[in-house]
């Protein structure tokens, strides 16, 4: 089957051709190795200089980044992937993935729409620190959250929560700008409207085409007049699409919104095939995670030790990559949510948690490697960087 598939690829046919051909005439290509290289380089960086040309206030507590690249070119993207921003702030680098809220088709910038989260160290800096004309680093997009004609229906239902709602608006905004075949049920969820980003726009965007569809919820009772009160519930969603079959559905936003969500999404019948979830970064409360140890506290103090023979002090309660980041020692991270691997370390000695969900390979797992942007200290540890 996944073979037969692989034969519908544009340029399969001549490749096989090629490579018959140079086996047969004993062609050696290695002096061409290479030449790819620059194009890589161009379509997939690994770092991207970038400068705030425009900041825009969204609600109370978001604003949106425009960001051009000095050099102006930047890379295509898929509609629902992520940038990782890289920083240093008060003497700590760090890093923190943001979806791309701006359509692939505008090629000229990057919208990065970021909400404050209290006492976060990176939202705080991201809206009270930066200016037009700032400089900053990213990664090139990253990330599986998108679209894909192959595998996917062309209707999509679309669940989002609070900042959640930025890759929906980058697939919103190119199905509307390209005036593409595909038809988006979106449902918002949120505390109350005011926070809600982008609801005007996507309200408007509702009444002017008729292959997009916004669902506004909101918890605040008070706001019942507006729109509907509540959570993104089984029923909403069956009585707002009917029909369930031939959709594909995609979540992003907080953990409590997937803890919601996906079990009303499973009791309607939806296989898991067709639930698509987007990584949204570590638990917020750890403690409160299945499955933690309930003797551990979250300040319970770990001392780790590194195959360089430094020691450090950890907290049960964050991860092994926030602790090493404190002590000035970076691990390399891009979506700090357990899914990419830049992040892994090898524990030699010692327990970590790690909440359901955090993908490591099973050969990664045999050999004691950990992400360790979503491993918590349970003990003390030994670990190789
Ligand atoms: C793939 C991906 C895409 C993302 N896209 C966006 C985006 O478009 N816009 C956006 O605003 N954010 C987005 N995020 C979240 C973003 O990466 C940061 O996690 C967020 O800005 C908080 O970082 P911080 O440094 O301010 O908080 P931290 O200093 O990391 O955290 C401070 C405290 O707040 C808790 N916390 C962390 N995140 C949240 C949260 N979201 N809500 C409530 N409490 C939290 C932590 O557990 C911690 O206790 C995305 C995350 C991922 C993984
Ligand atoms: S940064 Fe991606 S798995 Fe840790």
């Amino acid at each position: 089957m996944k073979k037969e598939l692989f034969k519908e690829f544009d340029g399969y046919d001549r490749i096989v051709e090629e490579r018959e051909y140079s086996r047969k005439y004993g062609l050696d290509y290695s002096a061409h190795k290479d030449l790819a290289d620059p194009y890589i380089q161009r379509l997939h960086p690994k770092r991207l200089n970038l400068q705030v040309s425009e900041i825009i206030n969204e609600t109370p507590s978001a604003k949106t980044l425009r960001l051009v690249s000095p050099e102006r070119v930047l890379p295509p993207f898929l509609a629902g992937q992520y940038i990782a921003l890289f920083l240093e702030i008060a003497g700590i680098r760090t890093s923190r993935p943001y979806s791309i809220s701006s359509p692939p088709n505008q090629a000229g910038y990057y919208d990065l729409t970021v909400r404050r989260v209290e006492e976060g160290l990176v939202s705080n800096f991201l809206l009270d620190e930066v200016k037009r004309g700032d400089l900053l680093q990213s990664s090139g997009p990253e990330g599986n959250f998108y679209y894909n004609p192959l595998f996917h229906d062309k209707t999509m239902v679309c669940l989002a929560g609070g900042s959640g709602i930025t890759p929906f608006m980058s697939m919103v905004r190119e199905v509307v700008e390209c005036g593409l075949d595909r038809e988006i049920y979106l449902f918002y969820g949120n505390r109350n409207l005011k926070e809600a980003i982008f609801h005007r726009l996507l309200f408007d965007l509702s009444e002017r085409f008729p292959n997009v569809h916004y669902t506004p919820v909101i918890e605040d009772p008070l706001e019942g007049n507006q729109c509907l009160v509540g959570l993104i519930g089984g029923g909403l969603i069956k009585n707002t699409l009917g029909e369930l079959e031939g959709k594909t559905f995609y979540l992003c936003g907080p953990q409590a919104m997937y803890d919601f969500c996906i079990p009303e999404l499973e009791r309607l019948g939806i296989p898991g095939r067709k639930i698509r979830k987007e990584v949204y970064g570590p638990p917020i409360d750890i403690t409160r995670a299945p499955n933690w140890p309930g003797e551990i506290k979250a300040d319970n103090r770990i001392r780790v030790k590194m195959n360089d023979g430094r020691t450090l002090e950890a907290r049960s309660g964050e991860t092994l990559a926030v602790a090493l980041e404190r002590q000035e020692i970076r691990v390399p991270t891009l979506c700090r949510s357990g899914e990419c691997s830049q992040c892994r370390v090898k524990v030699t000695s010692g327990r970590v948690f790690q909440p359901a969900g955090a993908l490591v390979r099973k050969s990664d797992r045999r050999f004691g490697y950990v992400h360790s942007c979503v491993s918590y200290p349970l003990e003390d540890l030994e670990i190789i960087l």
